[in-house]
């Protein structure tokens, strides 16, 4: 029996583009049938929206997409951050802020930005689309950064869709 592999994404409020990558993320795990072996959160770096369900615009796209999305926002915390194995965050500020929370290197080579792993988006950052409302646009770039995230993952672990062991 393996431990289930964390991941962790991160955006500033935990309630429009870190949400929607943690409900893009799992869909794939539980297409590919790597539920018990992959698990996913997110949280933010800020403190305002604790409590609060995703932005309807994160919740619009994710209803035309067929996708369900769970859970409320929260607050990131150090424990978090050692409990994960990934911890993805969706632009460089937000990786600015993890870095001041780091204590004792507990983010050493856990930390990515999504769009890493989507370089022929030819962006770094997913836009924040509390301010742009561009919610489809942030689907797009979250939906081909998790492509490649779970692709990643599972070449480092050496999974494939529909290990179960
Ligand atoms: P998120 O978007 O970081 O993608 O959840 C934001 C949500 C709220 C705020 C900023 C960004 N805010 O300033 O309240």
């Amino acid at each position: 029996m393996h431990q289930p592999i964390n991941v962790l994404f991160i955006c500033l409020g935990n309630i429009c583009r870190s949400p929607m990558a943690e409900a893009v993320l799992r869909h794939k795990v539980r297409a590919a049938g790597l539920e018990d072996r992959i698990r996913v959160a997110s949280a933010g770096t800020g403190n305002w929206h604790i409590g609060e369900p995703a932005h309807p615009g994160t919740r619009e796209v994710l209803r035309r997409y067929g996708i369900a999305h769970e859970g409320c926002a929260r607050q990131v915390t150090l424990r978090d951050l050692q409990a994960a194995d990934y911890v993805i965050a969706m632009a460089q500020d937000n990786l600015r802020a993890l870095r001041q929370l780091d204590r004792g290197g507990v983010l050493d080579g856990k930390l990515a930005l999504l769009l890493d792993f989507a370089p022929q988006a030819g962006v770094r950052d997913v836009p924040d689309p509390y301010y742009t409302g561009e919610f489809e646009r942030v689907y797009e770039l979250v939906n081909a950064g998790c492509e490649g995230l779970l692709e990643h993952i599972c070449r480092e672990h050496g999974l494939s869709a529909g290990t179960t062991a």
